[in-house]
């Protein structure tokens, strides 16, 4: 098969796309064939080497956590889906090797769930990681309930866009911040209110919205931007990170960092909600497999609007 690969860690030119051998299907696994990968900053900052302390990895490897494909072939004992239907996952495995950014990928069938009927390959592609990540921060580590508010900072990003949609299906107020270019966008997610990170105190401008501060933060940016939010959450309240893990902030914050984990039954939840018409994804470019580089080099910028996906 097609896939991209890297040798060792680096930049964008360490990555190339080349013919590599599919592993065997084995006892509990599936063959899917990749119709769609989403892209996160994540495969660029492990590609880079950044989390080579924390992940064991195997080279060469294949980059990509996200996968929205159809079944080919079954092992041994792998019954939970037919041969032909469409699922998506977040593949990322115990080893960093096997990743999507290929034309097909071997994995246990615990990681899969069944595809929304109601999106393209494309957008399904666009779910999994940033959805679980949005599910994992505002649900079980932020217990955000009816009728509290949340500052959700990076709102227009892959986790921001998802994160604003699910905090508006359970019923929260949400306030986004994001650049002003993004402010249309960040409120037909559903976002109540928009703040722009750019030349005022997001904390400040918070406070004009909710003088009572919000119940939770989800940080998907960190930064000057996190540091001047705190002044806005009540005393009361939670701060969620998924970038902050505890480094420069107050010992009294009620505080979590979240690393998003592999679901297959909060991926159920998360078709449910597209089904349903709460979750949409909005896939501002598609990369053909040949141009997986050039998809690493912007998801960098960290200004990405929506999701960008690659078709293998
Ligand atoms: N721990 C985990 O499990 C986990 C999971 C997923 C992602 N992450 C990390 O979380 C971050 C966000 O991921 P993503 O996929 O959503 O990235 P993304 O798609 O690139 O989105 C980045 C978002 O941040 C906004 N932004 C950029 N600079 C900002 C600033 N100074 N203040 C406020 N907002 C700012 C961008 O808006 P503008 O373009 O308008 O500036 C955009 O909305 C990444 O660093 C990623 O690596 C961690």
């Amino acid at each position: 098969m097609q896939a991209a690969t890297y040798k060792e860690f680096g930049g964008a030119d360490k990555i190339e796309v080349t013919t590599v051998t599919l592993p065997e299907v084995k006892e509990g696994e599936v063959l899917v064939r990749i119709k769609a990968a989403g892209v996160n900053p994540v495969d660029a900052a492990v590609r880079e080497g950044y989390l080579k302390d924390f992940l064991p990895y195997k080279f060469p490897i294949i980059p990509g956590w996200d996968m929205a494909g159809v079944i080919e072939e079954r092992g041994f004992s792998a019954r939970r889906f037919e041969v032909g239907d469409a699922v998506y996952a977040y593949a990322r495995r115990p080893v960093v090797q096997h990743g999507t950014f290929a034309e097909y990928i071997v994995i246990p069938e615990s990681y899969l769930s069944a595809k929304p009927e109601n999106i393209s390959f494309e957008e399904a592609a666009g779910i999994p990681l940033v959805g679980l990540t949005a599910y994992q921060s505002l649900f079980d580590a932020g217990q955000l309930q009816q009728g509290q508010t949340v500052l959700i900072l990076g709102g227009s990003g892959g986790v921001g866009s998802l994160g604003i949609q699910l905090a508006k299906a359970k019923g929260a107020t949400v306030i986004g911040v994001a650049s002003q270019k993004n402010h249309t966008f960040m409120k037909e997610l559903g976002a109540d209110f928009t703040i722009d990170y750019k030349d005022q105190d997001v904390g400040a401008a918070t406070k004009k919205i909710a003088p009572d501060g919000v119940d939770l933060i989800f940080d998907c940016a960190s930064g000057e931007t996190l540091q001047q939010s705190l002044s806005a959450l009540k005393p009361s309240g939670k701060l969620v990170s998924i970038l902050n893990q505890g480094q420069d902030l107050d010992k009294s914050i009620d505080f979590e960092y979240v690393f998003v984990e592999p679901n297959s039954s909060q991926l159920d939840k998360l078709r449910a909600f597209t089904e349903a018409g709460q979750l949409k994804v909005h896939v501002s470019h598609t990369y053909s497999l040949q141009q997986t580089a050039e998809a690493l080099t912007q998801i960098q910028t960290l200004h990405t609007k929506g999701k960008i996906v690659i078709t293998p």
